[in-house]
């Protein structure tokens, strides 16, 4: 037995140098994920290989949320320490920062900040860089406002302005100069399928994700010269907090009820699938692997083939 889990780690090692086998002791984890491998008849494919990113520091916006903590949670299994910020008390972010805790051997902080207030931002930021060199930022706050053009309250544009696009350029700013001077970087800006094409009712949303897909580009090639990457990533519907709220912001002027409203964001999909935020995260790890170090300024959909239709 013994002899076959070494040549299985043996084979994965040669195979691409660049991967490691998430685990910390081979002889608890490897027994446990070769039983599975035999019992449910899994293929190779399948065994916990996960890319490298062992003492990079992640910086991940909108930590509390669905897809912020689930993408600080995957960068923590692949070796970060993660620096987690939202706008909500810690003890709401209490469970993921637990979940990072107790799965890995990396650092959990975690800083309260409102990233619609510029002074915040700065002031966090300035409490992180004595201790922390971040590499890794990835932008995820964000909020999305139903309402016609014509209807939308110069506040509620301002605000989701500020959250999507905004916020997104002053993270950037306080640490790309840092990350430029050490020559590595990896900057990844949850974007949306509202980035690259419109939908009706959203404009403050569609014009900050699009702006937020620009931002990146800009980005990118600022400094593409610096070991640099800044890349959107541009999911569909994922089915989260953000998603609830949008679909009953809509049924507010239809007859539709809920789980039909839904049913109809799945159809529109040629592959009829939500989006699984654990797919957001694995593309962002996959950016931050060495596999993704010349791929830059793109903006990337994760929708099903919905901006393909
Ligand atoms: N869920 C989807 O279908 C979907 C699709 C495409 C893109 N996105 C984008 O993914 C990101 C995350 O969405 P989600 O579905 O996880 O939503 P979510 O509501 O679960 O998470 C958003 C997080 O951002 C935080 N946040 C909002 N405003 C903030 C502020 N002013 N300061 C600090 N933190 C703030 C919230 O507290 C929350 O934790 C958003 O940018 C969203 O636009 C989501």
């Amino acid at each position: 037995m013994f002899i076959i889990l070494m040549s299985l780690w043996l084979i994965c090692t040669i195979v691409n140098s660049e991967y490691r086998v998430t685990s910390t002791s081979l002889s608890e984890e490897i027994p446990a994920k070769l039983s599975s491998l035999v019992c449910c008849n899994y293929t190779f494919k399948n065994f916990v290989v996960e890319m490298a990113l062992d003492g990079k520091t992640a910086l991940v916006t909108g930590f509390a949320g669905a897809i912020g903590s689930t993408i600080a949670k995957t960068l923590a299994n692949a070796g970060c320490d993660v620096i987690g910020i939202d706008r909500v008390k810690q003890k709401i972010a209490q469970k993921s920062i637990d979940e990072i805790k107790a799965g890995n051997r990396q650092d959990i902080s975690y800083f309260e900040c409102d990233l619609l207030k510029k002074e915040d931002v700065k002031n966090v930021s300035l409490e992180i860089k004595p201790t922390c060199k971040v590499d890794i930022i990835v932008n995820v706050a964000g909020q999305l406002t139903v309402d016609k053009v014509e209807d939308m309250t110069a506040e509620d544009w301002d605000e989701d302005i500020g959250i999507n696009l905004t916020a997104p350029f002053l993270v950037i700013k306080q640490f790309l100069g840092s990350m430029k001077e050490k020559g590595w970087g990896r900057i990844i800006n949850i974007s949306s399928t509202c980035g690259l094409v419109a939908r009706p009712s959203m404009s403050s949303y569609v014009a900050s994700k699009t702006g937020l897909v620009g931002l990146t580009r800009a980005v990118a090639l600022e400094s593409a010269e610096f070991g640099v990457t800044c890349n959107a990533i541009c999911p569909s519907t994922v089915d989260t907090p953000l998603v609830t709220k949008m679909i009953k912001d809509f049924q507010k002027t239809s007859t539709k009820s809920f789980d039909e409203m839904k049913e109809e964001y799945i159809q529109c999909l040629p592959t009829k699938r939500f989006t699984e935020a654990s797919q957001i995260a694995d593309l962002v790890v996959f950016l931050c692997s060495p596999a993704g170090n010349n791929i830059t300024g793109t903006a990337i959909p994760v929708d099903g083939g919905y901006t393909t239709s």
